[in-house]
Parts: C-alpha cells; structure tokens; sequence
C-alpha cells in the first residue's frame, strides 16, 4: 500500500509500505518531517498526531480508549480529523491514504 504524507507548507510525501506499517513507523523510517514517535508507537506520547484526509475516514479501526487520551494531548489542535499515527496500521484497506503533518508536533 502506499501512504502520502501533506507537510503544512503543501509538500508531499509519498511512500509504499509493508503491509501493516503504521503510519508512524513508515514516517519515522522515512524520515518525515514533523512525526516524531517517541513512545515507539504505544499510544502514550501523541507525538504521532496526523490528520487523516476525510475520505478515508470511514476506512479507519475506531479510536482506542488510550488513543482518545493522548489525542486530547496533542500539541497541534485537535480536530475530528486527529488519529495517533502508531495505532493505524496500513493494509490494501487504506492503500493511497492521505495524511496532514500538524505544524507542531511537540
Ligand atoms: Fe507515541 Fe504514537 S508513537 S503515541
């Protein structure tokens, strides 16, 4: 699947990932600006925060309890938008899925 990465100054990323790659982990090892993972991916740092573009919104697995925490300690605002990259895992299900980097991450 392939995931592409919108940079608040409109700059985009794309990539193609192992099947299960979470949007943190594929940013990380690509080294995309602006996500940072610092708990490694267990929903306790937030500083994975992305906005996930609205059409793809439906395809997404529901927001965890731990991950509905931390999004309300995000740096950046949170908007309806707000997922924690570490707890979305990208299969043929999400292949082409658009995410915004928040301008402050921490
Ligand atoms: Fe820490 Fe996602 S990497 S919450």
């Amino acid at each position: 699947p392939t995931i592409t990465y919108i940079q608040p100054d409109g700059t985009a990323e794309a990539m193609t990932v192992e099947d299960g790659t979470t949007l943190m982990r594929a940013a990380v090892t690509s080294g995309v600006d602006g996500i940072v993972g610092e708990c490694g991916g267990q929903a306790m740092c937030a500083t994975c925060h992305v906005y996930v573009r609205p059409e793809f919104a439906g395809r997404l697995p529901q927001i965890g309890d731990d991950e509905d925490e931390m999004l309300d300690c995000t740096t950046a605002e949170r908007t309806d938008r707000s997922r924690l990259g570490c707890q979305i895992s990208v299969d043929a299900g999400l292949d082409g899925i658009v995410v915004d980097v928040p301008a402050d991450q921490v």
